[in-house]
């Protein structure tokens, strides 16, 4: 959560829709904001970018088994507010910490620290040595993302990042480009493994769509979020320490599944080759940990690809079905889910107006994602927030995002 917010405090934000039903949100009060302190800091007026978090609808660690997934970009921003420095440092200023941190362009080196700089350094060090040689600069930045819910507060930080620093230098990339540079920081500066979906919906959101992204080839569907029909996020406010070194293990339990698979199908490079039969013919080479992996990935590609028609189709019921086979999947065959997330979803599902439920994000606390009719969001919001503090103890923060736009230079007026 930002700073000075209390965390325990249930917030609930609600936005009216009946005049400008998906239309990008205001974003002047941000950058102004940020202007306001940017000039305090540096005593300079600065240019601005921002990036979004992001909610995915279905498919659930299938990016890094170059599958599917259907991620929407949401109305809340990491913005970055830039100018350029003479000399090759970078001295960058993080409102949510309200700390300052300075970095020499010329001595970043891979491998993590565990402070939140880490991703300034890991976007400056991989733009660089993907050839962008970068001015130094001075950067003030500030996060609408809550942190650490399981909305890729990280990929949103990491975009807005790499476009200030690319533009200050007077470089410019295409979205798929700086989304491959921004993964490729988180794995060699954070040294999370992830899959390339954050940072790509980060790049690429459409308002009022979300995205079927094909994770092998890149191309991706935008698919209209059918009206009447609301992006609910419930975070649970738990988060596990372990979730990172348990996202490595997963991702290194599904390589060796497709190793030991690969002895008997020839020719398959990663999970989205398996088809269930496959794996259910082969199932007995498996141990079984490794082919309850391997199950939730491979029907969770099945559950995608069916979601993306039917979303189209405007059946949210049967997508609604489809989000509840997902965190089934996850629990039990993935083993990322949390009592908290369980709770939370089974307590949205028993609400009238919730099409579907289930956790979204890598797991072990977070959020989850729920699609609900327009007509029910607050009553289903005040239920959710209070049955759920009732059993918990914890006041969970529900938000009505709406699906947004891409990464890029924001005009402050
Ligand atoms: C995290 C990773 C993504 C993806 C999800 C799980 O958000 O950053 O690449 O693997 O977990 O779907």
């Amino acid at each position: 959560m930002h700073e000075g917010t209390d965390p325990r405090l249930l917030v609930v934000k609600r936005i009216d829709r009946s005049e400008f039903a998906y239309s990008q949100p205001a974003t002047n009060a941000a950058a102004h904001t940020l202007k306001t302190l940017f000039a305090e800091l540096y005593g300079a007026s600065p240019a601005f970018y921002r990036a979004s978090g992001r909610v995915n609808l279905i498919g659930e660690h299938t990016d890094y088994n170059d599958g599917f997934v259907m991620p929407a970009a949401l109305d809340l921003y990491t913005y970055v507010a830039v100018s350029p420095r003479t000399d090759r440092r970078l001295q960058v200023y993080s409102a949510n910490f309200k700390e300052k941190c300075e970095l020499d362009l010329d001595s970043i080196r891979p491998g993590r620290t565990g402070h939140w700089s880490d991703y300034i350094r890991g976007v400056a060090g991989v733009l660089q040595s993907a050839g962008y040689s970068l001015r130094g600069a001075d950067l003030a930045i500030s996060s609408d993302v809550p942190l650490g819910s399981g909305l890729s507060s990280s990929a949103a930080l990491e975009v807005s990042t790499a476009w200030a620093l690319l533009s200050n230098s007077q470089f410019s990339a295409s979205p798929t480009e700086i989304a491959k540079m921004c993964q490729k920081s988180e794995h060699v500066y954070v040294e999370t493994r992830c899959g390339i979906m954050d940072q790509f919906i980060s790049c690429h959101g459409r308002a009022g769509h979300a995205l079927m992204l094909d994770c092998r080839s890149l191309e991706f569907e935008l698919l209209p979020i059918p009206q009447g029909v609301r992006l609910m996020v419930c975070n649970t406010m738990v988060k596990h320490e372990h979730a990172s070194s348990e996202y490595n293990t997963r991702r290194r339990e599904c390589e060796e599944g497709v190793r030991m698979l690969a002895e008997v199908l020839p020719g398959i490079r990663a999970l989205r080759d398996v088809t269930l039969d496959e794996l259910e013919k082969h199932r007995e080479r498996l141990n079984p940990v490794i082919y309850k992996r391997m199950r939730h990935v491979v029907s969770e590609n099945e559950r995608v690809k069916k979601a993306a028609r039917l979303l189209e189709a405007g059946d949210v019921a049967a997508f609604g079905r489809l989000m509840a086979d997902s965190h089934r999947s996850l629990r039990d065959d993935y083993e990322v889910s949390v009592p908290e997330l369980d709770l939370m979803v089974e307590l949205a599902s028993r609400q009238t107006g919730v099409y579907g439920a289930r956790m979204t994000g890598g797991g072990f606390g977070g959020s989850t994602i729920n699609l609900v009719d327009a007509n029910h969001t607050e009553e289903v919001q005040q239920k959710l927030a209070k049955d759920y503090q009732e059993k918990t103890g914890i006041k969970p923060v529900i938000l009505i995002c709406e699906a947004s736009g891409g990464a890029g230079a924001v005009t402050e007026s």
